[in-house]
């Protein structure tokens, strides 16, 4: 796996693999690997000839206060993981190297933002846009592969990507959770025993919401109720906001018919924690 921290270097390393017409994924990351990461770049395997990943603490999507700085980082871990995936290229570029200065460019999708994350978090998805159409247009991949654990994220970035006309598929793949059903993701290392434990509430509400839907409840207003009264049941849980809504317009959902999502975010002591879960009510 060859390792580039240079966005020169990308680019000429693009072209060069561009000329053999070998078909590349992109998996962006912002590191602290863990298996729903790697469950991305072996999907890009299967879907491209070469897998190309970065890792990329973006300070344009964390909001002062927020963890930015203390962020786990482990950048030799995260080249073992993704060498051992079978990755061919890593692109970790130093913060310098992506904003050398501030951007005076905004991308915003305020209809997809207002809700859920984008509520309580303004101008994350600001950063998040930007930085992922900086890291399509340094790459240029055939296809990129993002996680349903951040279901608004992978939303923002497939209408980006549509209103652009940017010349890349966005593929979005399942969670991948633990044993007990938690999501995978970077931030669970902060959490110690207890909160540990206590973090499962998310995958259970959302479990609770699924099996009413199924058993008929079709009222959005009662099964986001429904998610907030299980994690109200976790006193080491604090609900940010438990919604059902519409997969593809975020909006909420009066009525269920068809598709529907349900989004939780919980936090667990300082740390935030969101999952969500489709369902197909028929
Ligand atoms: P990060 O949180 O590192 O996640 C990188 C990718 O992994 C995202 O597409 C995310 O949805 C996916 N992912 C995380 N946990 C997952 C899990 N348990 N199962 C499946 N996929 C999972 O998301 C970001 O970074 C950043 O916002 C980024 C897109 C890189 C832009 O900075």
């Amino acid at each position: 796996m060859l390792t580039v921290t240079t966005i020169a270097g990308v680019r000429a390393r693009r072209e060069e693999v561009g000329r053999t017409g070998v078909r590349i994924a992109f998996v962006p990351t912002m590191g602290a690997l863990h298996d729903g990461h790697l469950a991305l770049v072996r999907r890009g395997r299967e879907i491209a000839d070469e897998v190309w990943a970065s890792v990329f603490v973006n300070p344009a999507q964390f909001a002062p206060g927020e963890d930015f700085a203390r962020y786990p980082r482990d950048l030799e871990g995260d080249r073992e993981m993704l060498a051992a995936a079978g990755a061919s290229v890593l692109f970790a570029p130093a913060t310098k190297e992506i904003f050398p200065r501030p951007p005076a460019t905004v991308i915003d999708l305020p209809a997809l933002t207002g809700g859920l994350c984008g509520a309580q978090r303004p101008g994350h998805f600001r950063g998040v846009a930007l930085v992922v159409a900086k890291l399509l247009n340094i790459v240029q991949p055939h296809v990129a592969v993002f996680g349903a654990k951040d279901w608004q994220q992978g939303a923002v970035i497939r209408r980006m990507v549509a209103d652009l006309d940017m010349p890349v598929r966005i593929e979005v793949h399942p969670t991948v959770r633990e044993d007990d059903g938690l999501a995978r993701s970077s931030r669970n290392a902060y959490l110690d025993v207890d909160q540990r434990r206590a973090a499962v509430v998310l995958h259970r509400a959302l479990q609770r919401g699924a099996g009413a839907a199924a058993a008929g409840e079709r009222r959005g207003a009662a099964l986001e109720a429904l998610l907030a009264d299980e994690v109200s049941g976790e006193p080491l849980a604090r609900l940010e906001y438990a919604a059902a809504v519409d997969p593809d317009t975020l909006q909420p959902l009066e009525n269920v018919r068809g598709r529907l999502l349900l989004a939780l975010a919980v936090r667990v002591g300082a740390t935030r924690l969101i999952d969500n879960l489709l369902v197909e009510v028929s």
